[in-house]
């Protein structure tokens, strides 16, 4: 199989690489990111010699590009590049807007008149917006994101099914719950708290620290992200999730307990606005149908993480100064338009 992946250099898409190229040694990998601050090749430098592995530096909203690019010949596309973190879509939407909805049009666009055989949208719970006590969502929920990263999301997610409906364009959507694992930018809750308390900075929890969240470990979405590019069915959304929301206090006390961190370095700080009190996620349709199911139990995970965020102070430093994302925007002018390099 040669597949596709956009936002590859980022947290999600660089594991799923890893577990791709891992898993499957005699498949080939292009990447497609255009190395925003969230992007970074340190996260693949373990990948990058191999003879099966392409790396692309280029946006998803440049269609000439993209169209040059899917002349390649691909059996798949899986499509993660995207403005991820909720609270920059709070200070300024513009970026999310661009990428989340004109990059999902660019590609989907390309890879119609292309004829590609199979399209991937890695999309979110946050679509569906908050549930209240012991509600669930399943993939026939309405849609009702609140923040403009989830707006963003839901808008892709509806062009994805437009496709479907209008042209029978084989695209899927996955919809998974918060991610965590190695090589998460730090400023996402998890790696924000585990490096804060490694350098003994405050843990910012908003509000009243109640608001739920259903976390995967990112392998196991990487996992359900495979089953779904061999298995899933075109037009179909799946749902990606443990099922076991849990508070966001626990999370951070759990995380000083497993770093021997004292309780004082949390502080209480000013609520998000729209903020959203709970996702959760009902992922049957995902293990009844295509066999998936969790294996990376929370504690176990976030037992893993804390490890793996104490053993890379470096890439901690370097990614949060914005040392790694210099070093590559220089090598890659350095080297001249990506489309005449091609
Ligand atoms: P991330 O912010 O870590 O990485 C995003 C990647 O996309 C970066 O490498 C960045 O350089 C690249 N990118 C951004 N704009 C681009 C553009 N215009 N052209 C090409 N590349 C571009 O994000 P993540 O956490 O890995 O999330 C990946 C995908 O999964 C996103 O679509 C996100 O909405 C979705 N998702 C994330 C979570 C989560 O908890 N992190 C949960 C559910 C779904
Ligand atoms: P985040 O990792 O930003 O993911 P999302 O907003 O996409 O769910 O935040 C997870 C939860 O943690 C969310 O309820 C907001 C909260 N949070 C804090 O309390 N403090 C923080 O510094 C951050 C970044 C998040």
């Amino acid at each position: 199989m040669k597949i596709l992946v956009t936002g590859g250099a980022g947290f999600i898409g660089s594991n799923f690489i890893r577990y791709f190229l891992n898993s499957y040694p005699q498949d080939v990998v292009w990447n497609l990111d255009k190395l925003t601050y969230a992007g970074n090749l340190t996260n693949l430098a373990d990948i990058a010699s191999l003879p099966n592995y392409e790396f692309v530096r280029g946006d998803v909203c440049d269609s000439a590009l993209v169209s040059h690019l899917l002349k390649k010949s691909f059996d798949a596309i899986i499509h993660f590049a995207a403005e991820s973190h909720v609270d920059r879509s709070i200070s300024g939407a513009q970026e999310f807007v661009h990428t989340n909805i004109q990059g999902t049009f660019t590609i989907l666009e390309e890879a119609r008149r292309q004829r590609v055989a199979r399209f991937v949208h890695v999309s979110t719970d946050e679509v569906y917006g908050s549930m209240s006590p012991g509600e669930l969502a399943n993939e026939r929920s309405p849609l009702s994101p609140n923040s403009p990263y989830a707006a963003s999301k839901a808008a892709a997610d509806l062009l994805v099914r437009s496709f479907f409906k209008t042209y029978g364009f084989p695209g899927i959507v996955t919809r998974s719950s918060n991610n965590y694992g190695p090589y998460q930018f730090p400023e996402k809750l998890i790696p924000l708290m585990i490096s804060n308390a490694l350098e003994g900075r405050k843990l910012p929890v908003y509000g009243d620290g109640l608001n739920e969240r259903d976390w995967i470990h990112v392998e196991d979405h990487c996992r359900a992200l495979d089953r779904v590019v061999r298995a899933g069915r075109p037009g179909e959304i799946y749902n990606i999730a443990s099922g076991r929301p849990v508070t966001n206090l626990q999370i951070v006390l759990r995380l000083l307990e497993i770093l021997g961190k004292s309780k004082e370095l949390m502080e209480f700080v000013e609520d998000r606005p729209g903020h959203d009190r709970r996702y959760a996620l009902d992922s049957s349709k995902v293990s009844s149908q295509l066999g998936w199911q969790i294996t990376v139990s929370l504690d176990d995970g976030l037992r893993r993480t804390v490890q793996w965020y104490q053993e890379n102070p470096d890439w901690v430093a370097k990614t949060r100064s914005g040392d790694y994302r210099a070093y590559y925007k220089k090598h890659y002018e350095q080297r001249g338009s990506t489309l005449a390099n091609l």
